[in-house]
């Protein structure tokens, strides 16, 4: 790839300075962040002004799912941006048309209409709207292991930590039990799950109940992956008692898990979904809502109540249809899928040579290592909600190491762009045993 060179670019050193001094950074004490300046990227790797190359092995966010620099898509985008630019949607273009028509033939059973919102928060706010006009009920059961974004509805929504400094949020949002418990190094049994939202839902009083949002498999609260027959399990409850199922594909949707969408892996179909991030593989902004075919029609003689001047912005819907040529030209969901198998190997033999290691998760790409403090009683490597010495000189190490991934609470999580190689994978997971051997120390018993 060519990258044209300006004149008089800035440093890194620069670019952080200015951008410190006059922009905000996400969940962030402001005066704390040392950001790292990226001037290019390509497939795997990200490059700093200075030509540092660093293996992005979290997609950014789980969500550069093809990779970065992919000509295809980024040429699709001018193409559309070159011809035109933007009308707002109460218009109609080819684009809107043919990416509609792509997505209805690849989600799960008969959903096959979708409203396209800026990205993963605005989708939740919609299917919040939509649950709500299309059921006449109000309250909304979430779980607390969950993010679904920083908007206000999806903040009230999300059951981690960061919701705290939101409250009071939505009124009628309520809790149900976690398939995994903090500080458990397994799920609970799925019969115990779903008697724990049964007893909600029976203690609400389903008349009252609209929607139960859910990750299919939970992404930044640590890849929780539920347990064979859960996902069944609720659907089951909603169609008992005609309560809306949400399933949030925004992190675990699009490849990441091997499959199309999470969901596809339990064989389910919710009644409305979620989903961002890798819908364009980030190249733009965008997110939708998904809605069965029974619900949308409900619409055809009902108003919808929501519009957003960006819906169906033209240019992020044509990134969209190039990035979903790119899954299916380049077989990355199959792709996903065999590079699971691989991703195991390297966690189980971190696992075997590392105490530190308590446990690990992966479906395809999406994975995740737990550390310890001991293993029995199983005691992870922080509390709830913190960091340690050790998972801080961890960060730093992989830092040093020129290896970007997020590492939160007790976990260091594995979810490269699907284009990844063996040989690109084996590297990062290099970086990572060097990394565990701080964590070694702190291992007791
Ligand atoms: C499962 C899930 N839902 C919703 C969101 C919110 O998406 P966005 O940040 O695009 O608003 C995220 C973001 O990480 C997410 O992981």
């Amino acid at each position: 790839m060519t990258v044209q060179v300006a004149q008089n670019r800035m440093t890194s050193e620069e670019i952080a300075r200015l951008s410190k001094e006059h922009t905000f950074f996400s969940w962030s004490v402001q005066g704390a962040v040392d950001p790292i300046a990226i001037d290019h990227a390509e497939g795997v790797w990200l490059f700093t002004p200075e030509g540092r190359r660093i293996l992005d092995f979290n997609s950014q966010l789980m969500s550069v799912n093809i990779g970065h620099g992919d000509q295809r898509v980024v040429n699709a985008m001018i193409e559309q941006a070159t011809k035109l630019q933007f009308v707002q949607p109460a218009f109609v273009t080819e684009i809107r048309a043919r990416l509609g028509e792509k997505l209805a033939g690849i989600l799960p059973g008969d959903l096959d209409k979708v409203f396209f919102t800026l990205g993963g928060a605005e989708a939740i706010e919609n299917a919040i709207k939509i649950a709500r006009q299309y059921t006449g009920r109000y309250k909304i059961l979430a779980r607390y292991r969950a993010y679904h974004g920083a908007t206000m509805g999806a903040m009230t929504l999300t059951g981690d930590p960061r919701r705290w400094a939101t409250e009071p949020g939505l009124v009628g949002v309520v809790r149900y039990p976690d398939t995994h418990r903090w500080g458990e190094r397994e799920p609970r049994p799925v019969e115990e799950s779903l008697k724990g939202l049964e007893d909600v839902i029976m203690y609400e009083g389903p008349h009252t109940i609209a929607a139960i949002f859910l990750e299919t498999i939970v992404g930044t609260n640590g890849i929780l992956i539920p347990p064979d027959g859960y996902i069944q399990g609720v659907r089951e409850l909603c169609d008992r008692h005609g309560i809306l199922m949400v399933a949030d594909e925004v992190m675990a949707g699009f490849g990441r898990t091997g499959r199309w969408f999470a969901i596809d892996h339990w064989d389910t179909v919710p009644d409305l979904m979620t989903m961002a991030k890798g819908l364009t593989s980030s190249y733009l902004p965008l997110g939708a809502v998904a809605i069965r075919h029974h619900i949308a029609e409900k619409f055809d003689s009902t108003m919808f109540f929501g519009g957003l001047t960006y819906s169906s912005h033209p240019v992020s819907l044509a990134a969209s249809l190039a990035t979903l040529r790119v899954y299916e030209e380049d077989h990355l969901i199959e792709r996903a899928a065999a590079m699971g198998p691989v991703m195991r190997a390297h966690h189980e033999r971190l696992a075997a040579k590392h105490p530190s290691v308590g446990t690990h998760r992966n479906l395809g790409l999406f994975g995740i290592l737990d550390l310890v403090r001991r293993h029995d009683p199983y005691t992870p490597m922080t509390n709830f909600n913190a960091t340690s010495p050790e998972m801080s000189a961890i960060s730093r190490y992989l830092r040093e190491h020129d290896v970007y991934t997020m590492v939160s609470n007790n976990s260091i999580h594995t979810n490269p762009p699907l284009c990844i190689s063996e040989e690109e994978l084996a590297h990062g997971f290099e970086i990572i045993d060097g990394a565990l051997t701080i964590a070694d120390e702190a291992v007791q018993g």
